[in-house]
């Protein structure tokens, strides 16, 4: 069964009072479209087609793919008239109709609505709502038959009763669909073209429409101000918050961490509070994260500990690595195995071989440091001289010693050792300790200055 999605996007969002178009609003970093787009994929339709209008271009130009086709809604006449500029598009079997502002549908749910549909039946995705103010009711009949939808600000005061709503989803044969859409009129209390109003003629075809109940009323919320955009993202992180504990991660609290992103985790991993996980960020086994930490498109192997306040950004840590507190690992950071980054160190394109170190307040940037080799506190490598960046490189069991400016392109080789507060202008060689600091001179009966 062949199938095509529609997706409206094409309203205004006044209620979002922004500059930026409603559906490029985000969830978890993400734009809402961007959201239903990628479920929507997840189905493997043979075509997507996006309804557009307020702020067009810029949704296109942020969510442009070559598996997506735009049309432009020029003017907002309803979510009938909305599907209808799609027809020409339209080719499968099935057409499944979806929201750029309800972004947390599920596959799962869809794929149970697509089950319904047949020649002779369509599915309705409907919700159960506390308060179902402003939502198209459902109408059955005395046998519990779908009859038809009708809008809140046309149904009669027992209509208003119901509290079955319309999600707005829908699924129909596609063949049909040409014929209701022509059909429609927008002689209603909004004077638009409902889509609602197809199923009533469905129902007078000799259809049957088949209802699909949603899990709960957040999957198919949509957004139409920055309250409910924040309910979305929190009902977003609980979502995924209770997917990766399913996954074998001990999340010290659950209300207080976030991903923003993709997140591969493997079992027995502990995330302390306020974390935050954003871009591509891949978690192996036995991996600790300590309190207040953002880990940004970065890897961390077996066993590999990130302290306190820690703020990573394209790293990799070796397996049973650690760093931190209040380390910072910038793009291009490897950390070998059991390699220790300490307090207030910065590494930048920085490799650590296996088992180095550098304990504390550092800036680690454009180097290739060898196996167990130690970084004295308060190093620093000049990688750049105002204008061009240079490597420093070290050898294996190197020690720098504390407070040692590295001034690159410098090499030093294995087992070289530098003497603390040395300035290295030049390479080292092997086995060889430089010392860069002016001698030390005692000057006997110095009077200090007093006050006077
Ligand atoms: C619609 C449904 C209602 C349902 C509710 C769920 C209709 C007539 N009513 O009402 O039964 O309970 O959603 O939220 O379908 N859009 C366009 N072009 C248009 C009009 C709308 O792209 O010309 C898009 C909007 O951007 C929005 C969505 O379609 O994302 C829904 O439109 P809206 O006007 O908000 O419909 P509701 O009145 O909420
Ligand atoms: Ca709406």
């Amino acid at each position: 069964m062949s199938l095509d999605i529609v997706i409206l996007a094409a309203g205004q969002g006044t209620r979002m009072r922004s500059a930026l178009p409603k559906v490029l609003h985000p969830v978890a970093d993400k734009p809402m479209l961007g959201h239903v787009i990628d479920t929507a994929r997840r189905l493997q339709p043979s075509s997507i087609q996006v309804v557009i209008g307020h702020g067009a271009d810029k949704v296109r130009e942020r969510l442009a793919a070559d598996d997506l086709n735009f049309v432009i809604q020029a003017e907002q006449l309803g979510t009938g008239h909305a599907v209808a500029q799609a027809l020409p598009q339209l080719g499968a079997d099935t057409v499944l109709v979806l929201y750029g502002d309800v972004p947390l549908i599920e596959t799962a749910t869809l794929e149970r609505l697509l089950a319904l549909v047949s020649d002779n039946q369509l599915g309705l995705l409907t919700v159960e709502l506390a308060d179902p103010t402003g939502y198209g009711r459902i109408v059955r009949d005395t046998d519990g038959v779908v009859q038809a939808i009708v809008e809140h600000k046309d149904a009669s005061e027992a209509q208003r009763q119901i509290r079955e709503g319309n999600t707005g989803i829908l699924a129909v044969p596609g063949k049909r669909l040409a014929d209701w859409l022509g059909r429609l009129s927008n002689s209603n209390a909004q004077g638009e073209y409902y889509l609602t109003d197809v199923i009533a003629m469905a129902v007078a075809d000799g259809l049957t429409v088949a209802t699909e109940r949603a899990a709960d009323e957040m999957e198919v919320l949509g957004a139409n101000d920055r309250i409910q955009l924040a309910q979305l993202e929190c009902h977003y992180q609980h979502r995924i918050a209770r997917r990766l504990m399913a996954q074998g991660v001990t999340l010290r609290d659950p209300h207080r961490f976030d991903v923003r992103g993709e997140v591969n985790v493997g079992r027995d991993v502990t995330i302390d509070i306020n974390v935050i996980l954003e871009g591509k960020v891949v978690i192996e086994d036995d991996v600790q994260i300590g309190p207040n930490c953002v880990i940004k498109d970065s890897v961390l192997r077996k066993g590999a500990i990130v302290k306190a306040n820690s703020h990573l950004d394209g790293a990799e840590m070796g397996e049973g690595a650690d760093c931190g507190p209040f380390a910072r690992l910038r793009p291009g950071t490897k950390l070998g195995a059991k390699a220790h980054v300490g307090n207030f160190v910065e590494l930048k394109n920085a490799v650590l071989g296996e088992g180095a170190k550098a304990g504390h307040l550092s800036y680690l940037g454009d180097a290739e440091i060898g196996a167990r080799t130690n970084i004295g506190a308060g190093t620093i490598t000049c990688n750049y001289d105002g204008a061009n960046k240079f490597r420093t490189v070290m050898g294996e069991d190197v020690f720098i010693g504390s407070n040692s400016a590295l001034v690159a392109p410098v090499t030093l080789g294995d087992r070289a050792t530098t003497g603390a507060g040395s300035v290295v202008t030049s390479d080292v060689p092997a086995d060889t300790l430089a010392v860069g600091r002016a001698k030390q001179r005692n000057i006997e009966g110095w009077k200090r200055p007093t006050k006077k």
